[in-house]
């Protein structure tokens, strides 16, 4: 569905990822693990070109939405960002209500039926499973949501816009473990109508997540992908002695 080919990336003349590689197949959890600093973020990141964004980052290789190169899909960002949603560690609602969270992206790509805006709201809000705890404060700002909520409406908005590939960045990092478990609850929900890309140093949530797993370290001082493949296979039978003491805890 999305993949990277021989993705190399820096920072101002700086690599800090080299020849990295990987693929997420439709519907299936691709997990990206690694020790700080090794570059998942970017590799993320770039794959719906927010790298653009950023200030001295250059990227070289090639991103491919089922099969063909990214910018030949999508002729713009907003496009692209619509099929390739973020969520990142931070829960970042937009500060107004629930309700134009939701609406706002939806506006922005034409929709203008209020019926539609309405029915589509609800839908996504009860997909997240928010709509009992939201439904009679829509009005209100959703910065008076609780930080899991706030994530789980962050999930909303972007599957508002029916995207084919989720990216998500430590998704779970910044919530108290309960709501943590509400969102990864969520994410295995998802499993089989989006693509998903999660970073994340929960190595047993990575486990019981993924349906393929990536293992990014550090050598020389850039990050490299030093092993990609199905969960099991990496987990049980790995012969890389990185992977294997970095998935065991004995390095990293
Ligand atoms: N905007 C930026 N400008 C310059 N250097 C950056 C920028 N973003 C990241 N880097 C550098 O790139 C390298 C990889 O960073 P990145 O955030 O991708 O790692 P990561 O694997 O996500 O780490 P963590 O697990 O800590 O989130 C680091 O050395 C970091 O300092
Ligand atoms: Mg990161």
């Amino acid at each position: 569905m999305i993949a990277a080919h021989n993705l190399f990336i820096s920072y101002r003349g700086r690599n800090i990822l080299r020849n990295a590689s990987l693929e997420a197949k439709p519907g299936q959890v691709l997990a990206l693990v690694g020790p700080s600093g090794c570059g998942k973020s970017s590799l993320l990141a770039a794959l719906n070109r927010m790298t653009d964004l950023i200030p001295g980052a250059t990227v070289s290789g090639q991103i491919t939405f089922g099969g063909a190169p990214i910018n030949s899909v999508f002729a713009t960002r907003a496009e692209l960002c619509r099929h390739v949603g973020m969520i990142f560690q931070k829960p970042n609602p937009f500060a107004m209500s629930i309700r134009r969270n939701i609406e706002l992206g939806l506006r922005e790509h034409g929709e203008r039926s209020r019926a539609k805006l309405k029915q589509i709201t609800e839908h996504v809000l009860r997909d997240v499973g928010l709509w009992d705890e939201v439904q009679h404060r829509l009005d209100h700002s959703a910065l008076e949501l609780s930080g899991g909520q706030q994530q789980r409406l962050c999930i909303a908005r972007a599957i508002a816009l029916k995207p084919q590939v989720l990216l998500m960045d430590e998704p779970c990092s910044a919530l108290d473990p309960i709501a943590a478990e509400r969102v990864e609850q969520l994410i295995q929900s998802m499993r089989g109508q989006y693509t998903i890309v999660i970073v994340t140093h929960n190595l047993a949530q990575a486990r019981r997540l993924a349906d393929s797993i990536a293992v990014f370290w550090t050598r020389e001082g850039i990050g490299e992908i030093v092993e990609h493949g199905p969960t099991e296979t990496i987990f049980e039978t790995s012969s890389s002695e990185i992977v294997n003491s970095y998935l065991s805890g004995r390095r990293g």
